[in-house]
């Protein structure tokens, strides 16, 4: 009832704003004929509005379901009622979001409050982490999964999420790379388009749509040292081709926000970095949304040694962040700064409108109550279609690495001793930034293999190793309930029950790696291998002379050489969301074949790292083939190769290529050359591959990768079929940004390779001519 009067009375604010500006229109002729419905109503609204409540808008609170820093908001509900409150983030279900924005309806120009929360890889209905979300290389799919998450949380009270996050990250230290979609700009720009379709639909104003929010913009991920918020030093050649990209890609595809990073790019923060937020993002850009920190990303500039809280916020408004997520910043010093002439009111006047734009584009000043819809919630929160394709879209992530004499697929009979820290938690298994997951409806694995296993195979657990002996590690490792339990027997006893229970068993399923909470936020890691007392678990199981299938837990690239030279079978798993046990389960028992394809590269050890296929040549590049070779760019002790290279991934089939055809040997402007290779399924169960180019440009203005991703297809074939597999390249696909940031391709030779991995590829030549 309470709700039917604000939405009319709010309607007719609406309209009132509306006549008032169309009247004074026709008798002041001010109003240019271009103006929008929204214009008009934002700048009616702007009119009525003080200082104080313009400030207001441009103030994050959380709502503190879940924290992601040492600050929390507080006295939120006097906030909002004096219209000091834009937005509140972390606090769902439409009973408190509904009354949260009362108390908003209440204030004295009843502007609605945006509801975000980081809906990252799902909502209740949890999907694999992006980074394995990215291994699919399955665009349609990907979309679905944000096309859920929006359904989900838009029921659940929300109409904003933070994501996608499309930092490109190439250190496997940085815990973070496990939130987007992995080294590639290609792929990553592709996967960012998608999401934000998922997300906004081709609607925002719709019940079941929500606002994209791009981050973390930018270079986030390229923090020196892979340690989280650190700084980052980048040439404009490496940010323009290979970083910037797909926060661009997102921002094309419509994105409604975008978060800024919180680290120091060349010298200068990002929330406080103007080239960034306003030459790059809105005079090259054209971006036309709203900037919002991260959390207290405002305040922490006075750690990073800009001033002191008044000076970091002006600085901060003034670079063109619009939004202040938690440090009460811009609501605490603004005005001051505006009354000594820091900042003017035209800046405060286009936050603010920027702010309005995105609340009246999600229809919220038409229904605040838009997004609370109780009877939604019941029904269109994970529901039996939700939760089988989450566990349809984790089958399609996993990446075989290794399968030597066929260990797998299982027989669904006999014997498994199912070993390892990871074989019987739930808790660990939706992955890292699942705040909404429900961790008593996830299968832990024992349970998916025996749901899919079913009666005629019997299945033995033992812990076999804790996480890791470093308790401390341990701890800090499964923080947010995401506890995997310790077992006090000493290291020797653990393994001794293992190794007896697997010298029963057929075969041995080893569920290593590591915990969730291992990667994600603030969770980098200068070891990136498997705890030793695993490892040392491992290798007492290889012992029993029984077949070891290692299923790979996992938020990044880990270096795994011992593992890969040693254990017949791998199956990297990554964390694969509520459904993830019955998928890893469908795929080891064969009832569903493994597709996936890495899209970040591993490395042999940790002293590779930074690691990717997208390299410059140098000047003194190591022969094709070789190891060392003194006065070459390569190291003494380990080969230049990765352990696994991008794009690989293993079928319980075999795919061969014939042939590399190209449809001319010289590409010119307006034209395309295609070109077409044939892939045939020759093994015996029906498969999917992702066929992949590559082109390298040899000679330019400036230097260029060994190899660049710039299309790949998905394609599914029966045993013995085949299909001919054609691309299109254009002179669009080979433009870069040149030394003075010139978007064009230059003309002269190129190669393009075709393959299923970087690695393994045919190559042929061509040339751009003008
Ligand atoms: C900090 C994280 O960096 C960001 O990704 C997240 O969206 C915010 N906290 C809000 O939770």
């Amino acid at each position: 009832m309470i709700n039917t009067q604000m939405k009319r009375a709010n309607s007719l604010f609406i309209l009132l704003a509306l006549v008032a500006i169309n009247s004074s229109a026709q008798t002041k002729k001010t109003i240019p004929a271009s103006q929008s419905k929204m214009d008009i109503f934002i700048n009616s609204l702007l009119s009525k509005m003080t200082i104080d409540e313009k400030i207001g808008q441009l103030n994050l609170l959380t709502g503190g379901e879940a924290t992601t820093g040492a600050a929390v908001s507080t006295d939120v509900e006097s906030k909002i009622a004096k219209g000091n409150v834009g937005g509140i983030f972390s606090m769902t279900t439409p009973d408190k979001i509904r009354k949260t924005q009362e108390i908003a309806m209440k204030s004295r120009l009843k502007i609605p409050l945006i509801f975000g929360q980081d809906v990252i890889h799902g909502y209740k209905t949890t999907f694999p982490i992006p980074l394995a979300l990215a291994a699919s290389w399955d665009l349609s799919l990907i979309e679905k999964t944000a096309r859920v998450a929006a359904t989900e949380a838009s029921a659940d009270g929300l109409s904003w999420t933070f994501s996608p996050m499309v930092d490109i990250a190439r250190d496997a230290r940085w815990g973070r790379i496990a939130e987007g979609s992995g080294e590639d700009t290609y792929l990553g720009s592709q996967i960012a388009k998608v999401m934000v379709k998922g997300y906004q639909g081709d609607n925002l104003s719709k019940y079941n749509t929500i606002m994209a929010c791009v981050k973390h913009f930018a270079l986030y991920g390229a923090a020196e040292a892979g340690r989280d918020y650190n700084t980052t030093d980048m040439s404009l050649d490496r940010m323009y081709n290979d970083y910037l990209p797909p926060y661009k890609a997102a921002l094309d595809a419509g994105a409604g926000s975008i978060m800024v990073s919180f680290n120091d790019i060349n010298g200068v923060p990002a929330t406080a970095n103007k080239w960034l937020l306003t030459d790059v993002l809105r005079k090259q850009w054209g971006f036309k949304g709203f900037v919002v920190s991260d959390y207290t990303g405002v305040s922490e500039l006075i750690d990073h040694g800009l001033g002191d809280l008044k000076t970091v916020s002006a600085l901060s408004l003034k670079a063109g962040t619009d939004m202040d997520m938690v440090s009460e910043g811009f609501l605490s010093t603004l005005k001051q700064s505006l009354k000594e002439g820091k900042v003017t009111t035209a800046q405060i006047d286009n936050a603010c409108r920027l702010i309005l734009q995105a609340k009246y584009k999600l229809g919220l000043f038409e229904d605040p109550f838009r997004y609370c819809n109780e009877e939604r919630a019941k029904k269109e929160i994970l529901t039996p279609a939700n939760i089988q394709f989450a566990r349809e879209a984790a089958t399609k992530t996993f990446v075989l690495l290794k399968n030597q004499n066929q260990t797998l697929p299982l027989k669904k009979s006999g014997t498994i001793a199912l070993v390892g820290p990871l074989g019987n938690t739930k808790s660990n298994m939706p992955g890292t930034w699942s705040v909404n997951s429900d961790m008593n409806l996830v299968p832990s694995l024992l349970e998916g293999l025996k749901n899919v296993g079913g009666n005629n195979v019997k299945i033995v657990y033992s812990l076999g190793s804790n996480l890791t002996t470093d308790e401390t590690l341990q701890i800090n490792s499964t923080m947010f309930g995401r506890e995997i339990p310790r077992d006090n027997r000493n290291e020797g006893e653990l393994i001794k029950e293992a190794v007896q229970n697997a010298s029963k068993a057929d075969v041995v399923i080893a569920a290593l790696g590591e915990s969730s909470e291992m990667s994600g936020e603030s969770s980098s890691r200068t070891d990136i291998g498997i705890p030793e007392s695993q490892k040392r678990l491992l290798a007492a199981l290889l012992k029993t002379g029984k077949p070891v299938v290692l299923v790979l837990f996992t938020g990044r690239p880990l270096a795994i050489k011992w593992e890969s030279e040693n254990v017949p079978a791998i199956l990297n798993v990554w964390f694969g969301g509520i459904q993830t046990t019955n998928a890893i389960a469908d795929v080891l028992f064969g009832d569903v074949n493994p597709s996936g394809k890495l899209p970040v590269t591993f490395p042999q050890n940790i002293g590779q790292v930074p690691i990717y296929y997208s390299h410059k040549n140098t000047g003194r590049p190591l022969p094709d083939g070789k190891w060392f070779t003194k006065f070459k760019s390569n190291y003494l002790d380990v080969s230049n190769e990765p352990l696994y290279p991008f794009g690989f991934g293993l079928s319980y089939t075999t795919f061969t290529y014939e042939g590399l055809k190209l449809s001319s040997n010289t590409l010119k402007p307006n034209q395309k050359i295609t070109v077409t290779t044939t892939v045939t399924n020759t093994g015996k169960f029906a498969g999917e591959e992702i066929v992949q180019l590559y082109t390298r440009d040899l000679v330019g203005t400036s230097t260029r990768p060994v190899k660049e991703l710039k299309g790949f297809q998905k394609i599914k074939l029966q045993p013995g079929e085949s299909k001919m597999v054609t691309f299109n390249l254009t002179e669009e696909d080979l433009k870069f940004y040149t030394s003075d940031l010139k978007f064009v391709a230059e003309p002269g030779d190129f190669k393009v390779f075709v393959g299923p991995n970087v690695k393994d590829v045919k190559e042929a030549d061509f040339k751009l001519v003008n």
